[in-house]
């Protein structure tokens, strides 16, 4: 990348607050967070449990909407949209990959990796899906259904699914929490190289300083707010972050 190439972001919110419950009950998730994720890259968000990580990435990917502040999706401001607009441009627009895989169990692999395009109504890019089946390795489960499958080897049909429709950006959330540290450590090599191979963005909740160390950029958020970014992370420097954060008040 040259000086020259200016910076687009991918998703940002802006004086982000949200609260969930009334009165007593309230809890504010979000206090006040203003990031922007850009285009191209690989950002981790990590934080404690119960820091707003989750709320955050729904927040910003247009599954929940803010108390108050604002969420866009490149130049798209979320809170213009009404449920039909939101509904299309995260089909349109945004991957997800969640903890859990979230595959359609009665579909065969080929068929989960295709259903963003099936539902766009778009067909052929025969191409491009072939490559995208030969980066996540699963060209010879094509035909298999999900419960055939290892969680490593759902996850990895997940990530193809995310990307396939070409999205502006795939958010992730913990998407390694339900894997071993090898099959772990095989989709976070995957989400990284394919931002390094197709130029996308990914935008991944973690609170794994492994799992971070994968992206090129770490946000930290504690208590809902947003306390310090880290360039080039390494599992070392962000472990010894976090635990900064963890001195008893
Ligand atoms: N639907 C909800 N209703 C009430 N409180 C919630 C809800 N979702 C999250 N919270 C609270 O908001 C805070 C942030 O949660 P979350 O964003 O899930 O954190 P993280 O992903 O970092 O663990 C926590 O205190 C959590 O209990
Ligand atoms: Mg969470």
């Amino acid at each position: 990348m040259t000086t020259a190439t200016a910076t687009r972001t991918a998703a940002r919110v802006v004086d982000a607050v949200k609260v969930y419950g009334v009165g007593d009950t309230a809890v504010r998730a979000l206090d006040g967070v203003s990031v922007a994720f850009p285009a191209g890259r690989f950002t981790a968000i990590m934080g404690p449990s119960g820091s707003g990580k989750s709320t955050l990435m729904h927040c910003a990917a247009g599954l929940d909407t803010l108390t108050s502040g604002t969420a866009h999706i490149g130049d798209t401001e979320l809170g213009t949209l009404d449920d039909r607009r939101l509904t299309l441009l995260r089909r349109d627009r945004v991957g997800f990959v969640f903890q859990a895989f979230n595959l359609v169990p009665t579909l065969t692999v080929e068929e989960n990796i295709r259903l963003p395009l099936d539902l766009a109504g778009e067909r052929g890019e025969r191409e491009r899906i072939d490559a995208l089946i030969d980066v996540v390795g699963l060209r010879d489960r094509l035909r298999h259904r999900p419960s055939e499958l290892s969680g490593g080897q759902q996850q990895r049909v997940a990530v193809a699914r995310a990307f396939a429709g070409r999205p502006d950006v795939v958010f992730a959330d913990e998407p390694t929490g339900n894997l071993d540290s090898r099959s772990g450590g095989e989709v976070l090599g995957l989400l990284a190289r394919t931002v390094r191979e197709t130029g996308r963005t990914v935008v991944m909740v973690t609170h794994d300083p492994v799992a971070a160390a994968h992206a090129d950029e770490v946000v930290f958020l504690a208590d809902g707010r947003l306390v310090d970014r880290m360039e080039s992370p390494t599992a070392d420097r962000v472990l010894d972050r976090m635990k900064a954060f963890e001195v008893p008040s």
